[in-house]
């Protein structure tokens, strides 16, 4: 794999776009705005308002990448957004990676990206590069935050046989498919042996943000193992354990960020 380049972008001026997959990952966070106003443009409603001091949009990215690089787009074209941060849920694969953990991607690679052998297995052709980077200041104040957030996981956690969540560093790949199975799982694995999580958005959105020079950050909770285990109780899990950790590890780390130099 190549270095990666690109990353540290600086933060612009205009709102941090915040978007997720899932409707109850996006409710969770939208309850921290203040004065949301709504828009709605290309099938998707946009929340503007004012998330612990900064301006934000957020919206549903819709799911898988092309949603996503579509939502990204409009964020950045139309709405003047001068950062990205996708929040949501993800499969584990890394071996220490597990259900409640909290994983911030370093890069991002789509793992169903070949282009062979026009260039090289999960090179993005027009960028030239397969390791799409986030933004280290971005992903910092985000790993401070979850570093808390897990010493306190909800009580719900508890009902999921969740201890003591770790909060991991690392590449995540993504792909238009759910990870459900062992065999994919391990195949995955074995391609791509730094993954510590498989989910459907975030190299879209990181692709996106690479063309636009724009800084952007993939915060994911695992929710699974991306195996045929049936997993515990995906909607709850959702909705009592990984939306509000999200949420809550995004109110601090926003809380934490300087305010946008102008220019
Ligand atoms: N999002 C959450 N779990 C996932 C999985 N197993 N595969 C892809 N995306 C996911």
């Amino acid at each position: 794999m190549e270095p990666v380049r690109g990353a540290g972008r600086q933060m612009r001026t205009g709102p941090l776009g915040i978007m997720s997959a899932l409707p109850e990952e996006l409710a969770a966070i939208l309850a921290l705005v203040d004065e949301a106003k709504t828009a709605e443009v290309a099938g998707r409603r946009l929340h503007r308002g004012q998330l612990r001091g900064h301006d934000v949009v957020l919206t549903l990215s819709g799911m898988g990448k092309v949603a996503t690089a579509l939502t990204t787009t409009l964020l950045i074209e139309r709405f003047g957004v001068g950062g990205l941060l996708f929040s949501g849920v993800a499969g584990g694969l890394g071996p220490g990676v597990q259900v409640g953990d909290v994983v911030l991607a370093r890069t991002l690679v789509q793992h169903d990206l070949d282009a062979s052998p026009l260039c090289p297995r999960y090179q993005v052709p027009d960028l030239g590069m397969d390791e799409l980077p986030t933004d280290h200041r971005l992903r910092a104040a985000l790993v401070a935050a979850a570093r808390t957030v897990v010493q306190a996981p909800p009580a719900a956690a508890a009902a999921f046989g969740l201890k003591q969540p770790r909060v991991h560093e690392g590449l995540v790949i993504s792909g238009d498919r759910f990870i459900a199975s062992t065999a994919q799982a391990a195949t995955l694995l074995k391609e791509l042996p730094r993954a510590l999580a498989v989910e459907m958005e975030g190299a879209a959105m990181a692709q996106v943000c690479a063309a636009y020079c724009l800084p952007c950050a993939v915060l994911r909770l695992v929710s699974d193992r991306a195996d045929d285990q049936a997993h515990v109780d995906f909607q709850r899990f959702l909705s009592e354990v990984a939306s509000p950790m999200s949420r809550e590890i995004i109110s601090r780390a926003v809380a934490a960020w300087p305010q946008p130099a102008p220019g």
